[in-house]
């Protein structure tokens, strides 16, 4: 697949009939994180930095705030990092490869309160499915919020998605923080967070600990 970069950004404009080589996107077959939602990079630039290791692409559906992804992330010379303008359901369904992502990372999605809303929140049961198609066995999906019913809504979604167990973050995984937690750990709101690892069969066992909740 070919990529259609700008000279020098970060931004890709993929093929979207095809399914992502992420080799050839990258340059290098590291292992490829994904964030949606990115907003404007907070966490994923700092993220990248500390773990040059990795590739990491950042999705997220406006422009504006992927062009100070674009911007940042020149600024800071970073390589493996890269931005797209995309709607996430599409990206899950249409443009991942199976088992491509060692870790799917969604921080403070919109939350769509309203009840009439609700199905419009991304993730759900279908999400699962697709998440699960797309990380390695022992991949992971970390997720964070500041919206209790959201995270109860994450919760049971993949404590019972068939092929996930509950794991831990990374170390220093917590500690890299987003804009949007930032501000509202200022307000003295708490960031609840969860993390599950996809298994190598539906009915593997693995050892593991509780997601947890905690103040920020
Ligand atoms: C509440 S903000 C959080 C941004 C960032 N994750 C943070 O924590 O600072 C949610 C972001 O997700 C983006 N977004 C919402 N729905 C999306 C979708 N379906 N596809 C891609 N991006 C989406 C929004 O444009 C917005 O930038």
């Amino acid at each position: 697949m070919a990529f259609d970069t700008h000279f020098n950004s970060l931004l890709i404009r993929p093929d979207i009939l095809n399914r992502f080589e992420f080799k050839s996107l990258f340059g290098s077959s590291n292992p490829v994180e994904l964030e949606l939602g990115s907003g404007d990079g907070s966490f994923m630039l700092q993220y990248a930095a500390l773990h040059p290791e990795t590739n990491f692409l950042a999705v997220e559906r406006l422009l504006g705030r992927l062009r100070k992804v674009d911007r940042k992330g020149n600024r800071l010379g970073l390589r493996n990092v890269r931005g797209l303008r995309m709607e996430a359901a599409y990206l899950m369904e249409w443009m991942l490869p199976p088992e491509c992502l060692t870790g799917l990372h969604i921080y403070f999605p919109d939350p769509w309160p309203k009840k009439r809303h609700l199905r419009r929140r991304l993730v759900n049961d279908f999400f699962a499915v697709l998440a699960g198609r797309a990380l390695v066995p022992g991949g992971r999906i970390h997720c964070r919020t500041d919206d209790l019913d959201y995270f109860n809504q994450m919760t049971r979604v993949f404590d019972s998605a068939a092929g996930f167990v509950r794991g831990v973050e990374p170390l220093g995984l917590l500690e890299v923080k987003t804009d949007f937690e930032v501000s509202f750990n200022a307000q003295g709101i708490s960031t609840l967070h969860g993390t599950w690892i996809r298994l190598k069969e539906a009915n593997e066992e693995v050892n593991s600990t509780g997601g947890e909740q905690v103040m920020a």
